[in-house]
């Protein structure tokens, strides 16, 4: 549903985007994780049609955004990472404006505001000011207003960002039932666990290229494929280092205090050979346990020290 080929955006001398690769499959949700200024928000905005990129192809749905800008701005809902701010507009004006803009007839529009303020639970709201709504309720309008023209795809660049985790959990809540609609959802942000029940899909993005693509299990396997284990001896801790350090399966091994750390060389688990060759030696082993990458560990270890 969304194709990019090596699309690339220079600001001057700077490479936002460097021949930038991305599929996202339709009726799937794509979690869009990168850190501050990796392109996320040059991405979305080219695929929405409001940037030009310097080279590089991008496709919605088969339509290419340079040359066929109308109908890919009917497929697509737009939320920018910062909304304007409309004084004294109330949140029905507000989204019967924007419903104006799509083009939908004025008897149809009353309508399909309701729907989408349904939809986004901001019926009680209708009537109040769009800046006295609380940071999530401005964002769930923000939903309500991208869903007006009912496009196929949508490009959310940080819709949790600033949310308290109650705001968070109803955001999720409306992009499972936007899912479930077979909406096309793109949805970015710097934080990887905060798409990781949401996603089907991850990409992450830094300095303008991608580092990774694929499930949630494949990035946990690639991250994963180097395991670690603590270990904690009563005594002889330099010769236990020592020891594990010589092992050929292991690719680092330090100590902290009573802990030592023992990482695997990828693909190698052996916690057995770890605890035989202490016992072997004498050394008595208190504790010996795996630690499990978490999907933020596993977003540093991709995106650390890349050569760019
Ligand atoms: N209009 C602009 N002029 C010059 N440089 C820009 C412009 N917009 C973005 N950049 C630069 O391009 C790079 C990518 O920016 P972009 O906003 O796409 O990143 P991002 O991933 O959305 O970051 P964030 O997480 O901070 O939103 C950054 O280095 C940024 O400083
Ligand atoms: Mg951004």
């Amino acid at each position: 549903m969304i194709r990019i080929n090596a699309l690339t955006k220079k600001y001057g001398e700077l490479a936002a985007l460097s021949n930038l690769e991305l599929t996202i499959n339709a009726g799937d949700v794509f979690g869009f994780i990168g850190p501050n200024g990796a392109g996320k928000t040059t991405t979305m905005r080219i695929l929405a049609t409001l940037l030009t990129p310097t080279s590089g192809r991008a496709f919605i749905d088969g339509h290419d955004v340079l040359t066929h800008g109308r109908t890919v701005r009917r497929l697509v809902g737009y939320m920018p990472d910062f909304m304007g701010v409309y004084d004294d507009l109330k949140v029905f004006e507000y989204l019967e404006f924007f419903a104006a803009a799509f083009g939908i007839e004025p008897r149809k529009r009353k309508g399909i505001v309701e729907g989408v303020l349904e939809l986004t639970d901001l019926q009680s709201k209708k009537a109040a000011p769009v800046d006295s709504l609380s940071r999530g309720m401005q964002q769930r309008l923000g939903l309500a207003r991208v869903l007006i023209h009912d496009p196929k795809v949508l490009i959310l660049d940080e819709p949790a960002s600033g949310l308290d985790p109650r705001a968070r959990i109803e955001i999720r809540g409306l992009l499972r039932e936007l899912k479930k609609m077979g909406k096309t959802i793109m949805i970015s942000s710097h934080i990887l666990s905060e798409l990781e029940e949401i996603s089907d899909h991850v990409g992450i993005i830094e300095h303008g290229q991608l580092v990774f693509s694929g499930t949630l299990a494949q990035l946990r396997q690639r991250a994963g494929q180097q395991s670690k284990v603590r270990v904690r001896v009563v005594q002889d801790h330099d010769k236990a280092v020592e020891l594990l350090s010589a092992l050929p399966q292991i690719a680092d091994v330090h100590r902290e205090g009573e802990i030592i750390s023992v990482t695997f060389h990828p693909g190698q688990d052996a916690d057995g050979i770890v605890a035989r060759t202490l016992v072997r030696a004498d050394i008595d082993l208190i504790a010996l346990e795996p630690e499990q990458l978490k999907l933020d560990d596993a977003f540093l270890q991709l995106t650390r020290g890349l050569v760019h």
